[in-house]
Order: C-alpha cells, then sequence, then structure tokens
C-alpha cells in the first residue's frame, strides 16, 4: 500500500468518528474485557449499558430468548447480569454494540450474513483456544469477533468500491480480499489496521485484523492471528461466509494457521480433526441463533 493511499484512508476513517451511530460504550466495555471476571463490578456495567437506550432493549430481548432459556422474565439489565452472569453479558452487550455500529443504508453485505460471521468466528476461535490450552480463550473470542472489522470501514467510506469488490468476489468465486485488492488497491486488512490504531485497539486484537488472511505475517502474536485465520477458513467451511464459495478445496491439516498453532501447541496436534469439525460446528449453530435474535427480535 502506497503512502497516499495510506492517507487517503486514515482522512476517511478519522471522519467516522462524526458518525452518531458508534456506540460510546464499546470502548469501556473492551477495557472490561481486560479485566479477569471476578474484577468486573456490575453496577459499572449496568450504567454503561443504561446510557444506551436501544442496547439495553436488544440486551433484554437477547436475555428473553430462546438461547438461554429462561423460565422467567428477565426485566432489568441488573436483572439480566445476574440471571446470566458476567461472562455472557459481555458477550451480548459487546455484540449489540457492534451490531449498531453501520447505519442501515451503508450495508453492501447483508448484516445478518457479516454478524453471523463475525460472532461465530468469536465462538470457534474460543473453541480453539481452549483446544489448545491457549491461556487466553476469551482474548480469541473478541479478536475473532472484531477481526474483519476492516469491511465495516469500506462499507462506510467506500461503498461503491467495495459493492464492486463484493460483486467481483461473487462473479469470480474468489476470496473478498483478493476481490479488493482488485477493485479498491487495498483490503478490509489495511483499513481495518488503521481502525483499530484509531480506536486505540489493543495491539494483538489489531494485528489480528492486519494479517488473518495471511497469518505468516504475524510477528508479534503469531499464535493468537492463527487461531482467529484458522477460525474465520472453519467458519467460511461451514457456510458461515458471505456466500462466496472460496474454500472448496480447502483442507484443515494444510492451512499454514493450523502448522503455526500445531508447531506451538502439540495438545492441538493430537486432536482427531473429524471430531474437532463436529465439536466446532455447534458454535456456528449457536451464532446463527444468537444474531437471529439480536437482529430479528
Ligand atoms: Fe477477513
Ligand atoms: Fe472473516
Amino acid at each position: 500500500m502506497t503512502q497516499t493511499l495510506r492517507e487517503l484512508i486514515r482522512e476517511r476513517v478519522e471522519k467516522l468518528n462524526n458518525i452518531p451511530t458508534v456506540p460510546a460504550i464499546i470502548r469501556p466495555l473492551l477495557f472490561y474485557l481486560e479485566r479477569p471476571v471476578d474484577q468486573v463490578e456490575v453496577q459499572r456495567i449496568v450504567d454503561l449499558v443504561s446510557c444506551d437506550e436501544s442496547i439495553s432493549a436488544q440486551c433484554l430481548r437477547v436475555a428473553n430468548s430462546a438461547l438461554y432459556f429462561r423460565s422467567r422474565e428477565v426485566k432489568s439489565v441488573h436483572g439480566a447480569i445476574v440471571v446470566l452472569g458476567v461472562r455472557q453479558i459481555r458477550e451480548i452487550l459487546l455484540s449489540c454494540s457492534l451490531l449498531n455500529l453501520l447505519p442501515k443504508d451503508k450495508w453492501v453485505i447483508d448484516p445478518l450474513i457479516f454478524w453471523e460471521h463475525s460472532l461465530g468466528c468469536g465462538l470457534v476461535s474460543r473453541f480453539c483456544a481452549k483446544k489448545a490450552n491457549f491461556k487466553e480463550p476469551e482474548r480469541a473470542y473478541l479478536a475473532g469477533l472484531l477481526h474483519d472489522l476492516g469491511e465495516l470501514v469500506n462499507m462506510l467510506g467506500f461503498q461503491e468500491e467495495f459493492n464492486a469488490a463484493a460483486q467481483l468476489a461473487k462473479s469470480e468465486q474468489i476470496p473478498l480480499h483478493q476481490a479488493e485488492q482488485s477493485a479498491l488497491g487495498f483490503t478490509h486488512c489495511d483499513t481495518g489496521k488503521i481502525l483499530a490504531e484509531h480506536w486505540r485497539l489493543p495491539e494483538d486484537i489489531s494485528e489480528v485484523v492486519e494479517h488473518h488472511h495471511n497469518v505468516q505475517q504475524a510477528k508479534l502474536h503469531p499464535v493468537l492471528v492463527a487461531l482467529i485465520g484458522l477460525s474465520d477458513r472453519l467458519c467460511m467451511a461451514n457456510e458461515l461466509g458471505y456466500g462466496i464459495q472460496d474454500s472448496n478445496h480447502w483442507q484443515m491439516e494444510e492451512d499454514p494457521a493450523w502448522t503455526v498453532l500445531t508447531r506451538d501447541y502439540p495438545a492441538l496436534a493430537k486432536v482427531q480433526p473429524a471430531q474437532f469439525i463436529t465439536e466446532m460446528q455447534q458454535y456456528v449453530v449457536e451464532a446463527r441463533k444468537l444474531v437471529r435474535s439480536i437482529l430479528r427480535a
């Protein structure tokens, strides 16, 4: 990417700050995700959530959805936290606040498909992290959830060109990032990295956003990047992608991310791939249910 192009993207990203739908609670929530669950103050979360009416309402809808099988209706944010627990509520809140990020008329990809993929990637990344005995599975969840942030930047700042890239990916049956490179001259990895820097997201998340399609280039956090890279491909291969079929011949054991992970985490090398994929698929189903309950409630 040339310096001029980088400047152009940065300029458009800076403007995103003025868009009112960017939920103010994302930064404090990310800050909270840094902490161990037992150090999180429930009241602080309640206060944060109560600032945003639409997020409070969505949060209650999800808490009362079939996904969580509650016998009694949850009527307050505080009640939802008590019933569901801090970890689950953080997951719901973060997902809900991200879901409101982009104005309705800006979507090029169906938001349902985009969020199913992002949330699915978060859940599958956490599953893979646990299987590998990676020490921070919650980190993997967060990184998975955020990995395709750059696509939001592209829809917001480069809508026409991104639309052309999506069409090209569909007609040529090529991965979206390759189509972006042809149609825009850069990819969602480039724009995502600039947004991650602009939001001052942690360095490891930023590296995942930048290198999830090219995991060998990750220098600082290669394992986290490989975990998300692998989960991204697993989601795509299980039809939790953008409807672009680029995974026909994909084999997990041949993926560079699998090579990185099994080298650093021998526990993973002992896993039976078929069993691993079957277990993983329940998270794909869960992501579909959760996103539908948030967006369609
Ligand atoms: Fe991506
Ligand atoms: Fe992705």
